[in-house]
């Protein structure tokens, strides 16, 4: 692919511990931060589960708190309360356990405890069609360490979303609240659905292929896509079909890391900015959002994106030669289909359980989501509408 006009990376001082049982080491690796009283942040199930057993016995006395509440969408208020909480207690980091809202959530306390004043005082604000406007938040953070046990990689990128209390989703871009330390530890993710894998695993693969078309991709973002969306369509049916697996868990983790890298650097399109609100508004899952709408956008973009989704065909495992770009493009369409099958995920809005009433809203709120900035075809709210009624 041409190398684009001129382009930007950046990657934060962030370090990976990948292996079975590496959340054994936590302590150390906590104090090497200066983490010496920490919250615990996890969603109610996770509280419960593998992960935060492990990450509990690893940390002893330097649990100050458990904040296990935190919900599939963490809220405003959720995250207001517990950053008051971390204030009172004086905690010193935080440490998120589970999928995106768990990480999504320390990200938004260190935050209001760095910065003060709201937490829309420091949202970004996307005016349609094309003019973004990314607050400056330069205000020292806590550190977090992340533990994530699905592939929503919420937790690699220096994004996070917290929903208002209207169903919409304030968005945040701070490199300081990205996780210090991330730990990929397959072992504590053996209780974790293979549904559920399933599911963020398509989160990841969109992450992956809306990096290969975004505006602005870059020739390292779409190495790290390329070798995401490689990792995801092998590990994903390995792990449906065998979920104690750990091999395949692991593969599929470090797909999810690598489309949080992707994302942390090429951003994301039409697909999130509609995501968000099926999210926020409509009440499905991140990862079924994803998980449904893929394909709809890839056809969305496929005349303009033709030569970036036929290297995702590639990626995919699809034979390209002698295929035209659309027609490799459209072959990487069929692909993640297959994969949709393959792996039972939901393949409809409807058969996910959203309202269809809902539809106009949703696409009157996907117009001011980044995403649409950020994609290589400008969208109005006809065509967006449209597209959601292509994925009933
Ligand atoms: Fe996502």
């Amino acid at each position: 692919m041409q190398l684009p006009p001129g382009f930007q990376l950046s990657f934060s001082p962030s370090k990976l511990l990948c292996r079975p049982g590496a959340i054994e080491t936590l302590a150390e690796e906590a104090r090497t931060l200066g983490m010496r009283r920490v919250m615990l942040v996890s969603g109610t199930r996770t509280a419960q589960g593998r992960a935060m057993a492990a990450v509990r016995a690893a940390l002893g006395d330097a649990v100050a708190h458990e904040w296990t509440g935190i919900p599939q969408h963490s809220g405003v208020a959720d995250v207001t309360a517990m950053a008051a909480k971390a204030r009172a207690l004086g905690v010193d980091g935080f440490v998120a356990v589970g999928g995106g809202s768990a990480s999504d959530s320390a990200k938004g306390a260190a935050i209001l405890l760095a910065e003060g004043g709201t937490l829309a005082d420091h949202a970004n604000v996307f005016h349609p069609p094309d003019h973004y406007v990314q607050k400056v938040l330069a205000a020292p953070k806590l550190p977090i360490i992340a533990v994530p046990t699905t592939l929503s990689a919420a937790e690699v990128t220096p994004g996070l979303g917290v929903r208002d209390e209207h169903g919409h989703k304030l968005v945040f871009w701070d490199p300081g609240v990205v996780p210090r330390l991330i730990v990929l530890d397959a072992l504590a993710t053996v209780d974790v659905p293979a549904a559920l894998f399933a599911t963020t695993g398509m989160n990841a693969l969109a992450h992956c292929i809306e990096g290969m078309y975004s505006r602005v991709r870059n020739p390292i973002s779409e190495g790290l896509a390329l070798q995401g969306i490689r990792y995801l369509r092998q590990a994903l049916p390995r792990v449906v079909a065998d979920p104690a697996n750990l091999a395949a868990r692991e593969q599929a983790l470090v797909g999810a890391y690598l489309s949080g890298l992707v994302i942390s650097n090429a951003r994301v399109g039409i697909h999130h900015g509609i995501c968000h609100g099926l999210g926020s508004l409509g009440g499905l899952s991140h990862g079924t959002a994803n998980a449904v709408m893929l394909p709809h956008a890839m056809r969305f973009n496929r005349e303009v994106a033709a030569e970036p989704l036929a290297l995702a065909a590639q990626a995919m495992g699809v034979e390209v030669a002698g295929k035209t770009p659309l027609e490799a493009a459209d072959a990487a369409i069929a692909a993640v289909q297959a994969l949709q099958r393959q792996i039972g995920v939901p393949r409809g809005l409807g058969e996910a359980g959203l309202d269809r009433a809902l539809v106009p809203a949703l696409a009157r709120g996907a117009m001011s989501d980044r995403g649409l900035y950020f994609n290589p075809r400008l969208a109005s709210e006809p065509e967006v509408r449209e597209l959601l009624e292509s994925a009933w």
